[in-house]
């Protein structure tokens, strides 16, 4: 009897084993999408800089997402709750409800608040949009708009986005209802009217695309050069790196915040999230994918690190699950751009940022 046992687990042994006499079980070479990972340290910690989070008013009522998002960042940013489209309901009309919910969290947690954004030409109420007074009267619309929003959030808002994305895909300035009615200075003026408002609030300009992008980032720099030499209050610039774990390549970013180092700018990387399914050639997160945004998240977390402390506006990302991503919707592909699961589980990236630092 014990020796057909014995005859009969050696047959099942090697029916397991493979020609070479390995284990039929693979050994994953490449680690699953989650590894395993469990952090030893949270962002904020770990960050010698403020860690930002794009968030939402209704996102705060749910333990599961605050519980995360209390442990891991230090500040904050509306993801749309803080634009025009959303407070400014009439020419002398505010709805204040949403953003003062968002503001009162970050004090209430010691959190800061990063405001975004004052003028951007996807957020113009459709009353603004087709105003029928003056330009005179629609500037000191816009005007009293940047003065009062500022002045009502005080210093419980540390800094602006003042102006969003100015600059067109072909590195021109934008033709939107600000250009068109204030004119090819109205970028500098917004600036000028917020720091008229508040003499120490920390003011940026924001834009997408200008890490990969040279006639956009050529442009930007330009505007920035003719800022400084005329005295218009600008403090930083958000980069917002809506990037791709293939593109663009890493000297492309670190260019970028060079040019803006030597201009003594403060960078924000002001909305990061990392698309992993751009060609849509995955319909799952697949390891190797997991493995690859770790690695960037990694790099870019390394080129962060090249700025002199004084300069480093932060890291905020632009959502914290996966499936909370703008990018889902605006893209159509399967996508697992950010550093949380949709079950708040630590992913490889939140690994590589750790390691960035
Ligand atoms: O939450 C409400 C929902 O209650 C309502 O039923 C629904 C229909 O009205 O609207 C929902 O709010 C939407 C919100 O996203 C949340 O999903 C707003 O309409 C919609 O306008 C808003 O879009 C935001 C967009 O900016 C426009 O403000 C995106 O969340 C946000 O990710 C996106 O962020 C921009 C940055 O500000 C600038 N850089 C590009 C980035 C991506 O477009």
């Amino acid at each position: 009897m014990r020796y057909s046992f014995i005859i009969l687990l050696s047959i099942c042994i090697l029916a397991c084993e493979n020609s070479d006499g390995q284990s039929d079980t693979p050994t994953p070479t490449i680690p699953t999408v989650d590894a395993g990972y469990t952090p030893e340290v949270s962002l904020k910690e770990a960050a010698s800089f403020p860690v930002g989070m794009a968030t939402q008013a209704a996102y705060l009522d749910f333990f599961s997402y605050t519980d995360v998002l209390d442990k891991e960042f230090n500040s904050l940013t509306a993801e749309y709750q803080m634009k025009q489209n959303i407070i400014h309901t009439g020419p002398t009309a505010y709805n204040w409800g949403p953003s003062d919910a968002l503001v009162n969290y970050g004090r209430r947690k010691g959190m800061r608040v990063h405001g975004h954004a004052l003028v951007w030409h996807q957020s113009v109420p459709d009353w603004l949009e087709n105003f029928e007074g003056t330009d005179a009267e629609f500037e000191e619309i816009v005007k009293s708009y940047i003065q009062t929003v500022v002045n009502k959030y005080g210093t419980d808002v540390a800094s602006w986005d003042v102006v969003n994305e100015a600059f067109n895909d072909q590195g021109g300035i934008r033709e939107t209802v600000f250009l068109e009615r204030m004119g090819t200075d109205y970028v500098a003026k917004c600036f000028q009217y917020a720091r008229e408002a508040n003499p120490d609030m920390l003011l940026f300009y924001n834009d997408y695309g200008t890490v990969w992008d040279q006639a956009k980032l050529t442009n930007m720099l330009a505007m920035l050069n003719d800022f400084q030499k005329r005295g218009i209050p600008v403090d930083g610039v958000g980069l917002q790196m809506h990037i791709t774990y293939n593109f663009p390549e890493i000297s492309r970013i670190q260019f970028a915040v060079d040019e803006l180092v030597k201009r003594g700018l403060k960078v924000h990387f002001s909305e990061v999230d990392i698309r992993v399914n751009p060609d849509g050639d995955i319909s799952t997160f697949t390891g190797e994918r997991a493995k690859a945004q770790e690695d960037r998240m990694r790099e870019i977390v390394q080129a962060y690190q090249t700025i002199p402390p004084d300069l480093q506006f932060g890291i905020t990302f632009w959502g914290l699950r996966d499936g909370d991503s703008w990018l889902i919707n605006f893209w159509g592909n399967p996508e697992w751009p950010l550093l949380f699961t949709d079950a708040y589980q630590h992913k490889l990236a939140h690994k590589g940022f750790v390691e960035g630092l």
